[in-house]
Formats: structure tokens, C-alpha cells, sequence
């Protein structure tokens, strides 16, 4: 049987921002790859500045990488252009920012069913299917206030229903529920789950909430632009050590978390000690060094007996006095 194609394909994506500051350019993806399968839940974690903005607008088609594919529903997002990249997206996905999602010159309501009325839904229509998602996330009462009248977790409601009414294949999803309070937070990933579960909606979601890793199938963790790491169900962001996959991608590279970088002896030459089908053994050449270079101090080089001063050749007994040689 053919492997059903996945909703979100990505293959070896780079993105560098060019620019003239002191700095220079910034390269925010390198050779990342990733695939989220029809109706899959994924989170993805990683540190300030990591690249996960970067990665969901490129995923997307809201930015174009500097190089590599995505395939958005099996097509190439990087070949489509104007209105039918426009028209892709707008039958597949929705998005969900960190900010600035919202058209300031309409109401919320407005703003929820603007994505239907583009989609040729009447009215009447879509604005009973409107108001019954905004119900949902706790938002009738202050769904005619304009973007800017709302605060700021009010305004993530109105993304969200926004974002959620056309049920798109896949919702692509920055820190959603990073300016709400835990109860409507609770309501908005019972929305989720219920697209998800009901509807087979498929989820990428950038997130630092533990209640967004319980609800994803799998985590995956993103550092300097590239995955590094797996989780399965649930994630545990104190501690990233418990129930971590390392990834090693087609070319086979793969990155160690930085944890598990410093527990290994950090940056260097290692070889390869032992090697079985899915079993690795690596031996650090530094510590081989040390460990050698700490052998040979390991004898003192005068006799504390007599003070002979040990040669070269000497066996590791006195030649004067017989004392055997002992160890610094
Ligand atoms: N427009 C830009 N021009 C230049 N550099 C940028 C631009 N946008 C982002 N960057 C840089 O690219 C890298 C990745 O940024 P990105 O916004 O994707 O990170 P992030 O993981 O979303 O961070 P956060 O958790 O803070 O939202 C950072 O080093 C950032 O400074
Ligand atoms: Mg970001």
C-alpha cells in the first residue's frame, strides 16, 4: 500500500535573514526536516530565538526559505505563487501568531468570519457559525470591540475562533495560548481536542505549556534551527533528559541536546568504539588523551627514599636504593 501522504512535509529548510548590522546575517533554520502526518498533534519546544517563528512562516508559505521544500497537502509550496499559493493555503491551513493576527479595522466578530465570507459562506451563515465558535472560547459579550479596544488574550480568543472556523487540515499555531489565563487556556485545548479528535484536524504548535506537550502526540525540540530531539506523548519541560528520541536525519547528521553535549565531554574528535544495528558506543579522543597523559604522570620522578633521579629507562625500582617507585 502507498504511504498516505503527509499534510506538512518539510525537506533540509535553511533560512538566513540577511543583514548589514554589526552582527551580520542570522542563520534561524539549518537544514531542518520535518513531516506531520494527516490529523497529527505536534508540539514543538525550544529556547528564545531558537527558530520556531521562523519555522512555522516558512511551513506556512508566509515566508520563503532561502533553500529547501515544503509540501503543504503533497504540493510544493516553494513552486506555488500569488493567487494559487494564496488559495492552497487558504483551503488547508490556519495560522495562529504570536501577535498581530487580527485586521484592526473590524470587529472581532468581523474579524472571526471574514475567512468564511471569503470562502463564498453567506452572511447569515457565518455569522451564526461565528458567534458559536466565540461562545465556545468566552467571547460574545466583547466580540464588537475593535483589536484594539480588546486586551491581549481577548484578542488571542479572537485569532483562535478566527483561525478555527474554517476547520482547516492543519492549524499552525505560535505560543496560542501563551497570553491566556489557565481556565480559558483549559477551553481553548478542549477546542483543539475536539477538532482533533472529531475532525481529524492536524496541529503544529510552538509552545512552553505542559498542558499543549499532554495534548500533542509527540514533541519535538528545536535548537539553533534544527531538530535535535524527540518526545513521545506528554512532554516534561523541567527536565527534557526523561523520555527523550535523539533524530538523525537522512544525511545522517544528527545534534546533541546541549545537556546531553556537556554530559558527553562537549565539542570535539570522537571515535567510534563499538557499532551494531541501532547501537552506537562513542569514546571521546580528549578524554583518551587525558587518560594517557595521566598515566605517564602517574610515577614521581625523584625516589623519596634516596633521591634518585629516575631516567628514561629506569624500571620503576630504585637502581640505588631498591625502594620500589611510587605513584604522584
Ligand atoms: N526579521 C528578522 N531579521 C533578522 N533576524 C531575525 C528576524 N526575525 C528573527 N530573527 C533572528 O532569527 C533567529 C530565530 O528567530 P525566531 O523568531 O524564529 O525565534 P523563536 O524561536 O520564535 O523565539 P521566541 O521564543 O523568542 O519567539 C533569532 O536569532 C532572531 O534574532
Ligand atoms: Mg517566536
Amino acid at each position: 500500500m502507498a504511504e498516505e501522504v503527509p499534510i506538512l512535509e518539510a525537506d533540509s529548510l535553511y533560512h538566513v535573514y540577511e543583514s548589514k548590522a554589526e552582527e551580520g546575517n542570522v542563520v534561524a533554520l539549518r537544514g531542518l526536516s520535518v513531516k506531520v502526518g494527516k490529523g497529527e498533534a505536534v508540539a514543538v519546544i525550544g529556547p528564545s530565538g531558537s527558530g520556531k517563528s521562523t519555522l512555522l512562516k516558512s511551513l506556512g508559505g508566509l515566508m520563503q526559505p532561502t533553500a529547501g521544500r515544503v509540501f503543504l497537502d503533497g504540493s510544493d509550496l516553494t513552486k506555488l505563487e500569488g493567487a494559487d499559493l494564496v488559495e492552497h493555503r487558504r483551503k488547508t491551513v490556519s495560522f495562529i501568531f504570536q501577535e498581530g493576527n487580527l485586521l484592526p479595522d473590524l470587529s472581532g466578530l468581523d474579524n472571526v468570519m471574514q475567512p468564511l465570507r471569503h470562502a463564498g459562506v453567506s452572511a447569515p451563515e457565518a455569522k451564526a457559525r461565528a458567534i458559536a465558535v466565540l461562545e465556545r472560547l468566552g467571547m460574545t459579550e466583547r466580540m464588537r470591540a475593535l483589536p484594539e479596544q480588546l486586551s491581549g488574550g481577548e484578542q488571542q480568543r479572537i485569532a483562535i475562533a478566527r483561525a478555527l472556523i474554517t476547520k482547516p487540515k492543519l492549524i499552525l499555531a505560535d505560543e496560542p495560548t501563551g497570553a491566556l489565563d489557565p481556565f480559558t487556556s483549559a477551553s481553548v485545548l478542549e477546542l483543539f481536542r475536539e477538532l482533533h479528535e472529531e475532525e481529524d484536524v492536524a496541529f503544529l504548535i510552538v509552545t512552553h505549556s505542559r498542558d499543549v506537550g499532554d495534548f500533542s502526540d509527540r514533541s519535538l525540540e528545536l535548537r539553533d534551527g534544527r531538530f535535535v530531539a524527540q518526545h513521545g506523548e506528554g512532554v516534561e519541560l523541567d527536565d527534557l533528559a526523561q523520555n527523550r528520541e535523539l533524530l538523525v536525519d537522512d544525511l545522517g547528521t544528527v545534534s546533541f541536546p546541549p545537556d546531553i553535549l556537556l554530559e558527553l565531554g562537549g565539542p570535539g574528535r570522537y571515535t567510534v568504539e563499538s557499532l551494531e544495528p541501532g547501537r552506537i558506543t562513542l569514546a571521546s579522543e580528549a578524554a583518551a588523551a587525558t587518560a594517557a597523559a595521566g598515566n605517564s604522570r602517574q610515577y614521581v620522578a625523584n625516589c623519596p627514599a634516596c633521591g634518585h633521579e629516575y631516567a628514561n629507562g629506569d624500571a620503576n625500582r630504585c637502581p640505588d636504593c631498591g625502594s620500589s617507585r611510587p605513584k604522584q
